[in-house]
């Protein structure tokens, strides 16, 4: 049974991703800031990413606890539509608090662990918004561009022992997306994705399950983009999305 910590495992994506570790027998914890569902697999500790000591002490608690730990998943993450004129400094430090340095603070803490056992991976969900110019997110496609540069360093660093992955997912249907979406826009989203839809959490979930593998032993240091065809092509010499109806 493997001890695998994911941060923002209440909601979404990391929901659904510790449903899926959970289901292969592994244990799981989930820091957070929200209460997961009274449901919910494994323990929660309270912490927000952006507190480095709230972090570095739950890890340590994690790795006394069980004597072990095995995978982390770096996947709490804050969006905010804001125009880069209308963006203020608060906002912009927040995002960057808990996207890009809550990464690195749960990845440092971790890494020292898994060092020492000279095994582990760190995985965290960067995002298709840190390969383009999404407009409005100018603070939160940052972030998870820093997060795929971390991802690189990391890799660099801890090879051999530790590998390190983010997954980008495209547009992914979970309360965050519904926050920020109207109808519309969740429709006119749809439009303009190959697949012609948001992807499931559990679509993300299973590519984090592959990325903390055996199967995945010779992957590090890289994005696996899951977007339904998004960043793929082209939009500017094409009438309509292509593909098939
Ligand atoms: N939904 C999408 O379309 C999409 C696309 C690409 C990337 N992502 C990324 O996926 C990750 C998960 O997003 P989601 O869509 O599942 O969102 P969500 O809002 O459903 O879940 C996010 C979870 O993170 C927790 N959280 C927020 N701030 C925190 C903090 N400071 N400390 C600890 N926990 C905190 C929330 O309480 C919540 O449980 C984020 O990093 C997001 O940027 C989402």
């Amino acid at each position: 049974m493997r001890t695998v910590i994911i941060s923002g495992a209440s909601s979404g994506i990391g929901e659904a991703t510790a449903e899926r570790f959970a289901r292969a027998g592994d244990h799981v914890v989930n820091l957070d800031i929200a209460p997961p569902r009274k449901d919910a697999p494994g323990e929660w500790i309270e912490a927000d990413v952006s507190d480095w000591a709230a972090v570095g002490s739950a890890v340590t608690r994690v790795y006394d606890e069980r004597g072990r730990l095995d995978v982390v998943i770096a996947n709490a993450g804050i969006s905010v539509r804001n125009g880069v004129l209308e963006l203020t400094e608060e906002q912009a430090r927040r995002t960057t608090s808990v996207n890009l340095l809550g990464v690195l603070a749960l990845w440092q803490a971790a890494a020292r662990v898994m060092v020492g056992r000279k095994e582990g991976v760190l995985l965290a969900t960067a995002s298709v918004n840190g390969l383009r110019g999404y407009p409005f997110y100018a603070d939160y496609n940052a972030t998870k561009a820093g997060v795929a540069a971390l991802c690189r360093t990391f890799a660099m660093e801890l090879s051999p022992y530790v590998r390190a992955a983010c997954v980008s997912p495209g547009a992914v249907l979970t309360p965050m997306q519904l926050a920020e979406y109207t109808e519309t826009m969740l429709a006119e989203t749809n439009r303009q994705i190959p697949a012609g839809r948001h992807a499931a959490p559990s679509e993300i979930a299973e590519a984090f399950f592959y990325l903390a593998s055996p199967a995945a032993s010779f992957l590090t240091g890289q994005e696996l983009v899951i977007d339904g065809g998004e960043t793929a092509g082209a939009t500017t010499s094409a009438f309509g999305r292509g593909g098939l109806s």
